[in-house]
């Protein structure tokens, strides 16, 4: 099928949560998970199809800088797995920092981005995320921010998540949504990005207050470090999109490891790639099964 848009999946998902939504549906969230490689498009989308539930691909700047600046094999690659999936798959560009890079999305089958200047003071992640979000409007697309500090960002230590000033604000994130006209909002209430274990307490408080006083779906970033029940507290406590990467990684990584460690002769890449692949695969079908509660 045709590539979806995460505008539409992310408000289909937030709609299917509420009361009045027929037939009754527990609430759920997006899965959103970055991908690096062909083996990690190809799992996400394999995991999406075995949970029968819709998905995000997001390409983050990082990755991009990866691929040597790059955006298109990786966009292309995406699309292409996208349109023969069984299930909805839309593509997503994450933590935009670049405007070079922002301008690179619509032609290149994005239909959101997130665009990141949550390092900026608050004026400037202001003013720099609503001309952003003008310019995304203009071309039809769904565009999210952050306010806050998420930290672990482009291999900083996890920053204390828990440290004054670190979280969003309520009031604060009412105002940022509303003078800057964006269509989601990345949180911070107390995850942190690159996380290897799944140690992170959220406050779940203040989800609620920030779920109450914003209009926007909102979305929980550095999800890996995140277990399963916090998880799930968050979906029903309103997080509409949850992101994912460094779960696959890990997953990816530790079934290579194994595999060589067990095959030290082998030498076709396919062997390796392939069980890391299908590691990744059952990380995206187990994690998409925690956030339906
Ligand atoms: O935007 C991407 C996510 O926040 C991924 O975070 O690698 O810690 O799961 P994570
Ligand atoms: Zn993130």
């Amino acid at each position: 099928m045709p590539l979806a848009a995460t505008g539409e999946l992310v408000a289909r998902t937030a709609q299917a949560g509420t009361t009045d939504a027929r037939p009754p549906h527990p609430r759920t969230a997006v899965a959103a998970f970055n991908v690096i490689t062909l083996e990690h498009i190809e799992a996400v989308i394999a995991g999406a199809e075995s949970a029968g539930a819709p998905v995000v691909l997001q390409v983050s700047e990082n990755a991009v800088k990866f691929r040597h600046g790059r955006l298109l094999p990786l966009a292309r690659a995406a699309t292409a797995a996208a349109e023969r999936a069984s299930v909805p798959v839309a593509l997503h560009l994450d933590h935009v920092q670049s405007d070079g890079l922002l301008r690179q999305a619509p032609g290149a089958g994005f239909s959101s981005v997130m665009y990141d200047a949550s390092h900026l003071p608050y004026e400037e992640n202001l003013a720099a995320t609503r001309a952003a979000a003008d310019w995304a409007h203009a071309q039809g697309l769904w565009i999210e921010a952050e306010l806050g500090e998420i930290g672990g960002k482009n291999g900083e230590p996890p920053r204390d998540a828990h440290a004054p000033g670190a979280r969003t604000d309520p009031m604060e994130a009412r105002g940022f949504v509303a003078d800057s006209g964006v269509d989601a909002l990345a949180v911070a209430i107390g995850s942190s990005h690159a996380m290897t274990t799944r140690t992170a307490a959220l406050d779940h408080d203040l989800l609620k207050r920030l779920s109450a006083s914003l209009g926007v779906p909102l979305v929980l970033h550095g999800s890996s470090g995140v277990p399963d029940e916090e998880l799930r507290a968050a979906v029903r406590g309103g997080i509409a999109k949850v992101n994912i990467g460094t779960a696959l990684n890990l997953a990816m990584t530790g079934a290579i490891r194994e595999f060589l460690t067990a095959s030290p002769e082998a030498v076709d890449s396919r062997k390796y790639l392939g069980v890391g692949r299908e590691a990744m695969a059952r990380t995206v079908e187990r994690l998409i099964g925690v956030l339906r509660g």
